[in-house]
């Protein structure tokens, strides 16, 4: 616990810890004594998550709403933690937009795409800089099991999470030389709002951010459960990305 703290405190951020796996990472990085910088647009629900950690555990929590697709959230990030020393970027706030590409509004494909690939890109440039000048730190992407094929009728969502795997894995490399550590944790269907309605097995999320915790240092991609990873390890060795969108288009269409 210790030398995690060590190498990723003093303080963490979480972007989307208003729900599910989010609020899960602010939960186990409380319990490994790092201060906390909860990040979503719904501040009833991080300053009861904040109140509960720091009731709980020795530790500092501060709450920013903060839409991280608005043009100026990286102003307010910057305000909200100047002068705090951060050792770890969770980069987990996501929205997923369903339907062909053309469908919904062009403005909900674009509000997806500054969400999930422009604002972690930004955070992530923002603070890997401060994380070199220390020689230490970590930033975890939240992608997907989807970020490994195309999948037809969420395509859009699906490209957004590859960017998050491949931009992980690519900045582990860059930053090794610094003892940064980045990884990007692939969760299948997990319990949570953005999966309310899908009557799959899911897995907790409790489950998903232990494995990524865990494994943080030691992989740079890390897809959550052994059947999620028997399923990927599957699918990519024996299909072209073709034949993977045919058969991802056929299952959503039932
Ligand atoms: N659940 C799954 O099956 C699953 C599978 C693979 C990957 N993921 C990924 O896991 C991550 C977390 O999602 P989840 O499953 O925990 O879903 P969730 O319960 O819907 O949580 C999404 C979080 O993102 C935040 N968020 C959304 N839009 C935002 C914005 N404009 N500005 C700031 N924060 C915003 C939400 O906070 P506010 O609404 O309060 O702003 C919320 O805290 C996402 O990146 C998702 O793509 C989920």
């Amino acid at each position: 616990m210790t030398e995690f703290k060590d190498t990723y405190g003093p303080w963490a951020i979480v972007t989307g810890a208003s729900s599910g796996i989010g609020v899960e990472f602010a939960r186990q990085l409380a319990a490994k004594g790092l201060n906390l910088i909860l990040i979503a647009r719904r501040k009833d629900r991080l300053d009861a998550l904040a109140e509960e950690l720091s009731g709980k555990h020795q530790i500092t929590v501060k709450t920013l709403e903060v839409d991280l697709g608005a043009s100026d959230f990286l102003e307010k990030v910057r305000e909200g933690t100047d002068g705090l020393e951060v050792g770890l970027l969770v980069n987990n706030a996501g929205v997923a937009v369903n339907g062909p590409l053309h469908k919904p509004d062009l403005e909900k494909q674009l509000q997806m795409l500054h969400v999930n690939c422009t604002a972690p890109m930004v955070l992530a440039h923002e603070f890997a800089n401060q994380m070199i000048a220390r020689q230490k730190g970590g930033i975890i992407f939240t992608a997907s099991v989807s970020s490994f094929f195309p999948v037809p009728y969420v395509g859009h969502y699906a490209a957004t999470k590859a960017y998050g795997l491949f931009l992980a894995a690519s900045l582990n490399y860059e930053l090794r030389k610094d003892n940064i550590h980045v990884q990007a944790i692939c969760p299948g269907y997990t319990e949570s709002e953005m999966t309310e309605k899908v009557r799959a097995k899911k897995m907790s999320a409790q489950a998903v951010v232990k494995e990524s915790l865990d494994k943080l240092g030691r992989k740079s991609v890390v897809i959550a459960g052994l059947k999620n990873k028997l399923m990927v390890w599957f699918m990519t060795k024996f299909f072209s990305t073709e034949a993977l969108a045919r058969i991802g288009g056929r299952m959503m269409e039932k």
